[in-house]
């Protein structure tokens, strides 16, 4: 078989970082090995994403740089996947015509097939039809073997949750979860590649199974720790209306279930959690944050912020801005309120102006930060188990290695250890000594696993 060279360009969420997999992995089938340099490729994936107006800025400028390549290189094949690609289909190619293959979120699996006709000069090649079932064989293409020690495995596919500002429903199609041993198999074939540690994707983890009577979450999350070999599990994203006592419990019950919860909560108004579809009350989210902490005093809790939905008033976010002191998040995501036009929000009035966002954007990190460095603070002094991922960035003086992990509750730990092999994919103790705004730095207490 002709030797081939893929350059895959990501954008988005962790489920396009495993999509990217996938794709890797069945266009391996038909020769194509990747490169991480695009002006080496033969063919070039764009793997984009829709969920923000600045996000799908991102694709076409990306999209727009690679005109100088296809000009020089006339057989290179542009394909655009992801959920760009899902969300516009065909109009893509009025702004990039020299695009060549178009996939949606559900064509993954046929990748390989689509390039093949484009490789036989068939321009332009679409595929954006969703579906109601999961092809499991489409998740078992991932040949890719990186040295990474911690992967993401996609659980479910799409969303039936259509909160009212949000693309995804429209861009992943309805929910679908993925038969527990077919997870559970892809799981034990990562782990016998040396991964250490998953993280379970869906849009909503808590209502796995529900639709097709598979087991329920934190059943599937017994049915993974009991994984030999695998060291940590760790899941996003929780919405809070349907988070369950059980899955509180797995938190106290599971050895290998990380510390750590994402439950965003958009909003601490009432009045624009109604108009956002969240379906709780600021109430009920305090409430299951409270049980939460009855069941792992410890548990770390991390959450994602809109800032400016349309007809937010000064007094609903304060509403938010309150919420934040009461939870006291460990980390928090804010996003600028962005206008979808396939989402609901976007034909709602009294849009907030463009600056008063960003205004309350800031208002939020600049609270957020104070809590962020204090939760690192509180960890000073105390020995935390670090699942070491590799050598960081920097490394200061000569002859000493720098190295990074992550605690259970998801902080990033840096620390020196001048052994330079082995720790890599070790679970090992490192008492904390310095807090930053964004990680911690450690001393190991020992090399080896306790
Ligand atoms: N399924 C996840 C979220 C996926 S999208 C959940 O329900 O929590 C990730 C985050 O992007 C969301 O939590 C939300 O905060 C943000 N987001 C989604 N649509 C947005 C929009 N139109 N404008 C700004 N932020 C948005
Ligand atoms: Fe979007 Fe809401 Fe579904 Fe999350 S739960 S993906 S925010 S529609
Ligand atoms: Fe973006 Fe699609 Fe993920 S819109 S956030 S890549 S599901």
């Amino acid at each position: 078989m002709k030797y081939k060279l893929l350059h895959i360009h990501t954008i988005g969420c962790q489920m396009n970082v495993y999509d990217a997999e996938r794709m890797a992995g069945g266009l391996k089938t038909i020769g194509y090995e990747l490169t991480p340099f695009p002006e080496s490729a033969d063919l070039i994936i764009v793997n984009t994403c829709a969920i923000r107006e600045k996000a799908e800025q991102k694709v076409f400028s990306f999209l727009g740089s690679l005109l100088t390549l296809k000009t020089k290189k006339p057989d290179l094949l542009i394909a655009v996947g992801g959920c760009v690609a899902q969300q516009e289909g065909r109009k893509i190619l009025r702004r990039a015509p020299y695009t060549d293959v178009i996939f949606g979120t559900h064509a993954v699996g046929r990748l390989p097939r689509l390039i093949e006709q484009a490789e036989l000069g068939i321009r332009p090649v679409v595929d954006i039809e969703l579906s109601e079932q999961i092809e499991e064989s489409d998740f078992f293409l991932k040949a890719v073997s990186d040295e990474s020690i911690s992967r993401f495995i996609t659980i479910m596919q799409g969303c039936d949750n259509f909160c009212a500002y949000c693309v995804v429903p429209h861009v992943r199609g309805r929910e679908i979860s993925r038969i527990p041993e077919s997870i559970l198999e892809e799981i034990r074939d990562l782990v016998a590649s040396g991964v250490k540690e998953v993280t379970l994707l869906g849009q909503n983890v808590n209502s796995f199974g529900k639709k097709q009577c598979l087991c329920s979450f934190p059943e599937l999350l017994k049915m993974v720790s009991r994984i030999d070999g695998l060291e940590r599990i760790r899941f996003t994203t929780s919405h809070p209306k349907d988070l369950s006592e059980d899955l509180m419990a797995a938190f106290r019950d599971l050895d290998k279930l990380c510390k750590h919860i994402h439950l965003p909560v958009q909003s601490g108004s009432d009045r624009i959690l109604k108009k956002m579809n969240r379906k709780y009350t600021r109430d009920i989210y305090l409430e299951k944050i409270a049980k939460l902490r009855q069941f792992y005093p410890e548990i770390a809790v991390s959450s994602d912020i809109i800032a400016g939905f349309p007809g937010e008033t000064r007094t609903d976010f304060e509403d938010t801005l309150e919420l934040i002191r009461q939870v006291e998040y460990d980390s928090l995501f804010v996003f600028k309120y962005s206008d979808r036009p396939s989402a609901p929000a976007s034909r709602f009035s009294d849009k907030v102006p463009d600056k008063e966002k960003k205004a309350r954007l800031d208002e939020l990190l600049e609270l957020q930060g104070r809590y962020t460095l204090e939760k690192n603070q509180k960890l000073i002094g105390k020995t935390e188990q670090i699942l070491v991922d590799g050598f960081s960035r920097k490394s200061e003086k000569a002859g000493e290695i720098q190295w990074m992990g992550r605690t259970s509750g998801n902080k990033i730990v840096n620390f020196t250890c001048n052994s330079d092999t082995g720790l890599k994919g070790k679970t090992i103790p490192v008492r904390i000594e310095t807090a930053f705004p964004h990680s911690l730095r450690g001393t190991p207490v020992k090399t080896e696993p306790e």
